[in-house]
């Protein structure tokens, strides 16, 4: 089924939901009609029975450029503070939707991927891209600090130095590099990217819906916090998606101690299948 609003745009296949940046003569820039679309798309998307994967890619040579610097700077600043808080809240809100969204996302980074663009980048749990893709924080070329989030994203995914380097020089590094610094799972040839990219949701869809929402949830909370916090939070996240999903891990261990037909080691169990 394919949808159509503008400038964004996206096709549910297969269970895979690929969501596109649709402004490709702007470079998928996100402007605040962009932001709003996006909210609207992740709402319509997000708990359909039909979507089991979202995978977040652009139209054209880009990624997304990052935010608009006339759309979303020049145009809303003209408006003073409540234009500028108002693009703002458009913008963060629809990548904090993604951070915690109800199924797992994966960003397939097609190309330019620069500043703003390190918000959603983030926000996807998973993120593959092209060799030809090119990365960067380009606040610092035209003149501000690399924010709306950029510059956390940088110190969470890279390491001190990586991350003063990369938000002071500006200097755009390629896919390749991008997966080596940590920005990325992988890189490979854009010709390969949705491939690869389909079999890794494939692998998701096969997985108990509930426990991945649950695992996603974990990685991104527990890093701030003590061992300890981490051991108590992670008994009550499973204890809370026992309430939703109480048969799910039942059958994962009937499958493999009383049945023996996989191994959790190596895959899934089949959740078709209720003993
Ligand atoms: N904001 C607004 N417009 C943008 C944009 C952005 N972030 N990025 C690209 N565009 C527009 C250009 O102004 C141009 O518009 P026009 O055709 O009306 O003149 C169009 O998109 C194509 O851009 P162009 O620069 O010609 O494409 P390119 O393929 O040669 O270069 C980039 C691509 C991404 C390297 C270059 O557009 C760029 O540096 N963009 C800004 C990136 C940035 O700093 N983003 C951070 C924002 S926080």
């Amino acid at each position: 089924m394919a949808n159509d609003v503008d400038t964004v745009v996206f096709e549910v296949k297969d269970r895979i939901a690929w969501v596109r940046f649709n402004r490709p003569d702007k470079r998928n820039a996100m402007s605040p009609t962009l932001n709003r679309a996006m909210m609207d798309v992740l709402d319509e998307l997000e708990f359909r029975d039909d979507v089991g994967v979202l995978v977040l890619t652009g139209e054209g040579s880009a990624w997304t450029a990052g935010m608009d610097l006339k759309e979303y700077f020049r145009e809303t600043e003209a408006l003073g503070l409540k234009g500028t808080r108002k693009a703002q809240r458009e913008s963060y809100g629809w990548w904090r939707r993604l951070r915690w969204y109800q199924k797992p996302t994966i960003a397939m980074v097609n190309g330019w991927c620069f500043g703003g663009g390190y918000g959603p980048l983030f926000a996807c749990d998973l993120a593959f891209c092209a060799d030809e893709a090119k990365f960067g924080l380009s606040e610092i070329n035209w003149g501000i600090l690399p924010g709306g989030g950029a510059t956390k994203v940088a110190v969470e995914l890279l390491p001190f130095r990586k991350a003063m380097y990369h938000a002071m020089l500006g200097e755009p590094i390629d896919g390749k590099t991008a997966a080596d610094w940590g920005l990325v799972n992988e890189s490979l040839p854009l010709a390969d990217l949705e491939a690869r990219v389909t079999s890794v949701a494939k692998v998701l869809l096969e997985k108990n819906p509930v426990a991945l929402k649950a695992t996603k949830d974990a990685v991104r909370r527990v890093g701030i916090m003590t061992y300890d916090e981490a051991e108590d939070y992670l008994v009550r996240a499973q204890e809370a998606a026992n309430s939703y999903d109480n048969d799910g891990r039942k059958e994962g261990i009937r499958q493999f101690i009383d049945e023996k037909s996989y191994k959790p080691g190596l895959g899934a169990y089949d959740k078709s299948r209720r003993g």
